[in-house]
């Protein structure tokens, strides 16, 4: 399984809500696939498993890794933006607009639980999120940006065939 690279159709698909069994079976799967690729998070699409579960790793954390199981995000607050990346956009980074508190519900029916988070744990999560809806980064610039952004992506993904 490797990480699916922008523009990868499954990037763009809405997932599809995970179940326990599925969820217990994917963890381990998005943990390794996330120190692999060291990313600071993971969603199940962009490892071609277009399910609502996605890994925040505990550089984010401080804690241990968090997983986001049918995430819904129920309140935000504020504004914040950092330099971000993605695992399936290689080479682009940009300011993204995000929200500076979140509270978000997680977890399979009958033992649903609310997080809240701020600064850097709180724009990882907005990322996972945006990704299991099948939203990019870049889809939350403004246009000039956006489209220098897709320019950049494309070529390098022409690059590295070339290579
Ligand atoms: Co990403």
């Amino acid at each position: 399984m490797t990480i699916k690279i922008y523009p990868n159709p499954i990037l763009r698909i809405k997932t599809n809500d995970v179940t326990y069994e599925e969820a217990e079976k994917l963890k381990p799967t998005l943990i390794d696939k996330m120190i692999n690729y060291s990313g600071i998070g993971l969603a199940a699409c962009q490892i071609g498993i277009s399910r609502k579960i996605a890994v925040v790793s505990e550089k984010a954390t401080g804690d241990k890794p968090l997983f986001l199981i049918n995430p819904v995000i129920l309140e935000t607050k504020g504004k914040q933006s950092i330099e971000e990346g993605c695992l399936s956009i290689k080479g682009i980074t940009s300011f993204v607009p995000r929200a500076a508190f979140i509270k978000v519900e997680t977890g399979i029916e009958g033992e649903k639980k609310i997080i809240e988070a701020d600064g850097l744990l709180a724009i990882v999560i907005q990322h996972e999120i945006d990704h299991l809806n099948g939203i990019l980064f870049i889809d939350r610039l403004n246009l000039p940006k956006k489209l220098w952004c897709l320019l950049k992506a494309r070529y390098n993904k022409k690059m590295k065939k070339k290579l």
